[in-house]
């Protein structure tokens, strides 16, 4: 799996450009589902199973990232906007990639010059992609990533778009085990879906969800830890097993869809935590109120660092999500 975690984590996409992402889960579940369509917005659909509950997974595809929006003239300097919720205190000295391969490194106001010791509105950082030539390699209208290889240190591992890489991961393991299952032992339709655009507002998931018109939806994403230093209450930690969402401020899980993963994970013995996250949301936020509505949960992934370069996941919690997932999809949903 650590080499699938590689490949996904190092792959390029930000919301609304998936198209390398999608091409490499492509491959991976050729074999394995029953049905694979692309939607008009981009989502990939991987259906097993024909009978049944129909039970949705939404992984997002998409990462956040920068669109160039000027060029400062005959500098090789280039102003940028964000794609996603970037984090101003993290970005001086981070380096992006373009889909052309260009590697730009982001800067702001002379720190030195200044003694400035705080980070500028997002309009005062640029970002250099001087080569020593006369032209610049990229030009406004173009998108880029953040740029870091995924580290390992231990059970950890360490790399850009954990979010939420790590969870097409953990779905498409959990796809891999499902089919060596026998049938009977399939009693959902499944389709896990990876979306498009969580980045910038859950805007695959919910047109995903209105096409599959699902019973029950399960997202995964990842989520934050209260382990760090001095950081606020929050009881998830890294290692701790899967967290299970009870509530953030886009989702209410519904009690009958909390108490069906935590018993789950009870009668899997699978280590597991209570997730109370206070900002953010994921895809189910969208997913719930598809149509006339889907009740609608979260697994999630405790990770240090999100939206940096240098997101952290411990590996025994991933194998703790992905033995979740299969339990729950291996047994009759009850929605
Ligand atoms: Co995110
Ligand atoms: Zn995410």
């Amino acid at each position: 799996m650590k080499e699938l975690i590689q490949k996904l984590v190092e792959a390029w996409g930000p919301s609304g450009y998936e198209h390398h992402v999608r091409q490499l889960i492509q491959d991976e579940v050729r074999e394995l589902a029953d049905e694979i369509t692309v939607d008009p917005l981009g989502n990939l659909i991987c259906r097993l199973g024909s009978s049944g509950p129909k039970v949705m997974v939404a992984t997002h595809m998409d990462e956040i990232g920068v669109m160039i929006t000027y060029a400062e003239p005959n500098s090789g300097y280039l102003r940028f906007t964000g794609i996603g919720g970037l984090l101003n205190t993290t970005l001086a000295g981070s380096r992006v990639r373009f889909e052309n391969g260009t590697v730009g490194v982001i800067g702001m106001p002379d720190p030195f010059g200044t003694g400035r010791m705080t980070a500028p509105e997002l309009e005062e950082f640029y970002i250099d992609v001087s080569d020593g030539s006369a032209t610049s390699p990229v030009s406004p209208g173009t998108p880029a990533t953040f740029w870091r290889p995924l580290e390992t240190r231990g059970s950890r591992l360490i790399a850009k778009a954990m979010d939420d890489r790590i969870a097409c991961a953990i779905a498409i393991e959990s796809l891999r085990r499902l089919k060596a299952l026998k049938k009977k032992a399939r009693p959902n339709q499944v389709y896990f879906v990876f979306t498009v655009q969580e980045e910038v507002g859950l805007r695959g998931a919910r047109t995903a969800a209105y096409g599959v018109n699902p019973d029950v939806a399960i997202a995964l994403d990842v989520t934050h830890t209260g382990d760090m230093i001095k950081n606020e209450k929050m009881a998830v930690k890294l290692g701790g097993g899967a967290a299970i969402k009870i509530h953030d401020p886009g989702l209410v899980v519904p009690p009958a869809v909390r108490d069906w993963m935590v018993e789950r994970a009870q009668a899997d013995g699978i280590p597991y935590q209570l997730e109370l996250l206070t900002g953010g949301s994921t895809d189910a936020a969208a997913i719930q109120t598809a149509r006339a509505g889907v009740p609608s949960g979260c697994i999630s992934i405790p990770t240090r660092f999100i939206h940096t370069t240098s997101e952290t996941v411990d590996t025994g919690d991933v194998e703790a999500c992905t033995r979740l997932l299969t339990g729950l999809l291996s047994n009759a949903a009850p929605f």
